[in-house]
């Protein structure tokens, strides 16, 4: 098939982009390269049903372009730190929401008709219920991040009513695993590589978050597109558990063989949008027979182990 992924270059894309290829597919990565790296897709580098494209979604006659002959587009591209949104306002819009409807469009154009989305979990904003189903009462929204994947994710369901598209709309908590670029495990690691002796930490550490492996997170996508058949499919992704920032704080240092002083900036929120409690519920992607391998603290690990491999990444990231 011919697939496009859009953010193909970046954390999760990379490794999508990957699968893809060694499962035969004629993929094009659509990447604009602003927080994807290039060695992320090494492992396929030189493959003959491999095409990368440096196009930026804003760009929609080029987008459009490079567009052509697709079947299937997974879309990933887009603006994945939640914590700045309100530095810039316009780039979550523009990137998240904008950015979406402009691979709708370009969709449309070229004939393809199916989308995978990734969406987040900070769409359910502060939910009321743990863990937070698919149907929870419609969310307030705390961060402009989830209000402009939240905006994405209702372009998509007009498209499929509209438009005759079919979509799988994935709802992630926070993804760990290889590849890893962003996020309070990065965060963590930096600061400690730079100063072992003190850490600052967002919030009073109490926050109660729930995190995915990324092959984990890639399976479910994988299996729920495969079985899931209705116009637009939505689940949530996660692991049945949660932690405190504060455990992973332990598990980081205890692995890193530190034990630094901790700063708490304080109050229940690391930044205002900060969700203190996000744990979903996944009994919808389970019932197709799906189940994470890793756990929490299982895929911190990893991921730090990751980070200490290849500390490139931190320069390009910094
Ligand atoms: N990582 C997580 O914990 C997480 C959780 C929930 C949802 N998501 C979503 O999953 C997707 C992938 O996230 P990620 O963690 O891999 O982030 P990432 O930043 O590593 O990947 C995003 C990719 O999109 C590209 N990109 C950004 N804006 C673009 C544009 N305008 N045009 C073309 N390319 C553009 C970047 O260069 C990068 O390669 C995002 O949509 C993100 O919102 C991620």
């Amino acid at each position: 098939m011919n697939i496009v992924v859009t953010g193909g270059a970046g954390f999760i894309g990379s490794h999508l982009t990957i699968r893809l290829v060694r499962a035969g597919h004629h993929v094009r990565v659509i990447d604009n390269f602003s927080t994807g790296q290039e060695r992320f897709l090494d492992a396929v580098r030189g493959a003959p049903n491999l095409e990368v494209v440096r196009c930026d979604i804003l760009d929609l006659p080029s987008l459009t372009n490079a567009m052509d002959g697709a079947e299937f587009v997974y879309h990933l591209a887009a603006n994945a730190d939640v914590r700045f949104g309100l530095q810039h306002p316009r780039k979550d819009l523009d990137h998240n929401t904008i950015g979406t409807f402009h691979v709708l469009e370009a969709m449309r154009q070229v004939g393809a008709r199916h989308i995978v989305f990734s969406s987040t979990g900070s769409i359910y904003g502060e939910p009321s219920i743990h863990p937070t189903p698919e149907d929870a009462p419609f969310p307030i929204q705390t961060s402009l991040y989830g209000a402009s994947k939240l905006a994405g994710e209702g372009l998509i369901e007009a498209y499929c009513e509209g438009f005759g598209f079919q979509s799988w709309i994935f709802r992630f908590v926070s993804i760990l695993g290889e590849h890893y670029s962003h996020g309070h495990v990065f965060d963590f690691y930096r600061k400690l590589r730079a100063n072992p002796h003190e850490l600052e930490v967002l919030g009073d550490g109490h926050q109660k978050k729930s995190y995915l492996y990324v092959h984990d997170c890639l399976d479910a996508i994988e299996l729920a597109v495969q079985k899931a058949q209705e116009k637009v499919n939505i689940f949530n992704l996660g692991t049945d558990e949660y932690c405190e920032v504060n455990d992973s704080v332990r598990w980081i240092c205890e692995a890193l063989g530190v034990r630094p002083v901790l700063r708490y900036t304080g109050g229940p929120r690391g930044w205002i949008g900060d969700s203190p409690f996000i744990y979903l519920d996944t009994r919808r992607i389970r019932a197709l027979g799906w189940h994470p391998t890793l756990s929490i603290r299982e895929a911190v690990l990893r991921t730090l182990r990751y980070l200490e491999a290849n500390p490139w990444l931190l320069e390009a990231r910094a």
